[in-house]
């Protein structure tokens, strides 16, 4: 599916906007800080999810400044950029996760397909099933390993017998690289996985109920090296048939599992290319003082 007709529609290509290199100053400065430019490829021409001119307020305290950017479909994009940058926030408004938040305001239009993810006519729970999110620590419900699979597809209605939610069960947990280690203990508790076993139960809960776009925020944070190299592993096999948006602070993580890499920094979306140009040769004085370690 092409979406660039809607993509144009609110902002023109980057292509067509912005030559390759920015016309900015590298430098960003009290001064300049509100009116800044993203340098590289922040559009794509078969755009899953586009955003643009996002902002986020905390209160009066601004944490995200006129972001655009567009996820590709079966795209996986990753987020970096220092603590504190946003790239939580930003990837929160994605399936309205800030809504939860009272003092969080977003403005910005932000379209899955054609349609707009803030429309009135759009409840957030469908939606969140379209756009799932991991998150940081595992948090498998206090059920069964069974159970915590199935519990998106029941409250969706998916399955209308048991052995169609059998089937969903054993499916997730397959695309979830982890039916092989489970499928003789179903009914233990999801808890009594280990970390990475939870997280990658919850990737499956999160698959079980059909979505189209998978966000996961440093997903791997409490992995250890073995744990994370299978979630990596798995986010390259999901994303032939699912659009991931990743946040991590790990670079090589990022390297490893992307095809475009976004660099944040205080709140603004500084560079967007190909994450191989982004950690060989980006085209912004502060992603490459980010990649070479200068601060972080
Ligand atoms: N719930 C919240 N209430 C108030 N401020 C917040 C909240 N969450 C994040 N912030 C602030 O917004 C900014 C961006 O935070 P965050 O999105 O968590 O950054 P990152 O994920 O890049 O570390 C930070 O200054 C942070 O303190
Ligand atoms: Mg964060």
């Amino acid at each position: 599916m092409n979406n660039s007709v809607t993509t144009e529609s609110i902002a023109p290509l980057a292509s067509e906007k912005t030559p390759e290199k920015a016309k900015t100053s590298n430098v960003i400065t009290e001064e300049n800080s509100d009116a800044y430019t993203t340098v590289g490829q922040a559009f794509s021409e078969n755009a899953k999810m586009s955003m643009r001119n996002v902002n986020v307020f905390y209160d009066e305290k601004q944490a995200i400044y006129d972001v655009n950017l567009d996820i590709g479909t079966n795209e996986v994009v990753a987020m970096i950029g220092p603590s504190g940058c946003g790239k939580s926030t930003f990837l929160r408004c994605l399936n309205r996760m800030n809504d939860t938040i009272d003092t969080c305001k977003v403005t910005g239009k932000f379209l899955l397909e054609d349609q707009d993810i803030n429309d009135r006519k759009m409840d957030v729970v469908p939606l969140r099933a379209r756009v799932g999110m991991v998150f940081q620590k595992p948090n498998p419900f206090p059920k069964s390993i069974y159970d915590n699979v199935a519990y998106g597809a029941r409250i969706h209605g998916l399955a209308d017998r048991k052995s169609d939610l059998d089937d969903i069960v054993e499916t997730s947990l397959q695309k979830a690289g982890l039916w092989n280690e489970v499928k003789d203990r179903l009914q233990q508790p999801g808890t009594s996985l280990s970390g990475g076993q939870q997280q990658r139960l919850c990737i499956a809960r999160t698959i079980a109920v059909s979505p189209e776009v998978i966000l996961m925020d440093e997903p791997c944070s409490a992995l250890d090296p073995i744990a994370t190299a299978r979630i990596e592993e798995l986010i390259d096999e999901l994303s032939q048939n699912y659009t991931i948006a990743i946040v991590t602070h790990s670079m090589q993580q990022a390297a490893r599992v992307s095809h475009r890499t976004a660099y944040f920094h205080l709140g603004k979306l500084i560079e967007v290319n190909e994450t191989e140009k982004v950690f060989t040769n980006p085209d912004h004085g502060l992603t490459e003082a980010y990649i070479t370690g200068r601060f972080g």
